[in-house]
């Protein structure tokens, strides 16, 4: 996982994974060095990752106050737990769906909660955070979040795209990996993430993007995608995705192509 210091008030922890036959897919988690400090999501969940760690170089989780879970997808709870324990000050931001959902698996502590729906907002001292509801989305518990101080915008797995090498997908800045293919790229990643968004209609999905590019965010930090300032082409790359092609995985057929070709040739 590599740390980004990419404001005074936020800090990147940057990672990515592959996925094969498409691409490097950055997974990013981020302090929000408010009055009360938010960390934003907690990384994938293989057991390699040790996300406590890396976020105690970058703060100590003694202080902080926040946990603003995203949504409760693996790429974004990865340290959620062990944080829990490491940061005994801090609650989780959540829907009534994402508390839901965990109750699943291992269940939130309810004095450990805080649950903001799209609309509403929280002050964390210096500063109010709204919560909304990206344009695409995974999770029906899937809350962004707009930093009405700053303009910052997490908008979790939306304006997220798969790209071409690993090195693309480590950049601090987006700028710094110009992607010929950039919009190509957030296409086939909004399908993959979000098929539904094929049944919307382009004008509503139009007036989505708009309700949000109205708040004028001054960076679009994704989940999924290097940081970026660059927020008008991100938008507009996004407006085609209802009229994008359909997203189709890999079958039997061809995952057993896949592995003839990994089988090991006989000496
Ligand atoms: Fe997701
Ligand atoms: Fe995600």
């Amino acid at each position: 996982m590599d740390i980004h210091r990419l404001r005074n008030d936020v800090t990147v922890l940057a990672d990515q994974t592959e996925i094969p036959g498409l691409g490097h897919l950055p997974v990013n988690a981020f302090v929000l060095h408010a009055d009360q400090p938010v960390v934003i999501d907690t990384g994938l969940s293989l057991p390699d990752r040790d996300f406590v760690t890396t976020l105690s170089s970058v703060i100590d989780p003694v202080d902080v106050k926040w946990i603003w879970l995203t949504h409760p997808d693996r790429d974004h709870t990865g340290g959620l737990y062990e944080l829990l324990d490491a940061a005994p000050n801090a609650r989780v931001i959540t829907t009534f769906l994402g508390m839901g959902i965990l109750a699943s698996q291992n269940p939130l502590p309810l004095e450990r909660v805080y649950l903001l729906n799209p609309g509403q907002s929280i002050d964390v001292g210096d500063r109010s955070l709204t919560a909304f509801r990206p344009p695409v989305f995974d999770s029906p518990a899937t809350t962004g979040l707009f930093d009405t101080r700053t303009g910052v915008c997490l908008s979790s797995d939306c304006f997220g795209a798969v790209l071409e090498t690993p090195e693309h997908a480590a950049v601090a800045d987006l700028a710094d990996a110009p992607e010929s293919e950039l919009k190509a790229r957030q296409l086939l990643w909004a399908g993959v993430d979000s098929p539904w968004v094929h049944n919307v209609h382009p004008d509503r999905f139009a007036a989505m993007l708009s309700e949000l590019r109205r708040l004028d965010p001054s960076w679009i930090l994704s989940s999924h995608l290097p940081p970026t300032r660059s927020v008008d082409t991100l938008f507009t790359n996004l407006l085609d995705a209802p009229q994008s092609d359909p997203f189709v995985g890999p079958d039997q057929a061809a995952l057993e192509a896949m592995l003839a070709e990994f089988e090991p040739v006989p000496a």
